[in-house]
């Protein structure tokens, strides 16, 4: 069991239960840029960082079925102790169920779930240095289609409904330059 509100390594403990390597460096990336934003919204950065840590915990679990992605994840987060608010802000995050986002912190989840990937493919192509990956590379990189396909540009650009894109993608790099370390990048 966890607290309803476990802290940053409290939720890293708990997601490594569940969870291959890959999926958790996808999971460390989005949180920090979850961290990011909602420090510069004024919002509860730690609160935050811990729903991106723990917004994917029942991926490995759910295998092929997408459609109970987040509704497992939601039930494995209560059943380890942690709060409703943050099961259920987890369980909408499948936006193949759930269409509409209108909290600034779940429309962040969407936006952060879809760039880390391509911030950290961005990083892949200056040889792993993520320090090296500006706004102007992710800029470029967005437009361009086939790089990093499958991270969503329309979930990226949520964002837009409270902040502009070029600032984010300022803000989500700053992200993943914190935790690149546990990334594996430099
Ligand atoms: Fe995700």
């Amino acid at each position: 069991m966890v607290p309803e509100k476990p802290d940053r390594n409290q939720a890293i403990e708990l997601l490594k239960k569940y969870v291959s390597e890959n999926l958790f460096k996808h999971c460390i990336a989005t949180a920090a840029i979850m961290r990011e934003v909602a420090k510069e919204l004024r919002e509860d950065d730690e609160l935050w960082e811990v729903i991106g840590i723990l917004h994917d915990i029942d991926y490995d679990v759910v295998g092929e079925d997408m459609e109970k992605h987040g509704i497992e994840g939601q039930r494995i987060l209560l059943e380890n102790g942690v709060s409703q608010e943050i099961a259920e802000i987890i369980g909408r995050h499948n936006h193949m169920l759930f269409g509409e986002y209108d909290k600034p912190v779940e429309i962040t989840l969407q936006a952060a779930d879809s760039i880390s990937g391509l911030i950290v493919a961005c990083a892949l192509v200056k040889g792993g240095k993520v320090t090296d990956v500006s706004v102007k590379t992710v800029k470029k990189k967005f437009k361009e289609k086939s790089f990093a396909a499958g991270c969503d540009r329309d979930r990226i650009r949520l964002i837009e409904k409270i902040m502009p894109l070029e600032k984010f993608f300022e803000v989500a790099i700053r992200g993943v330059v914190s935790v690149r370390e546990e990334l594996g990048l430099s």
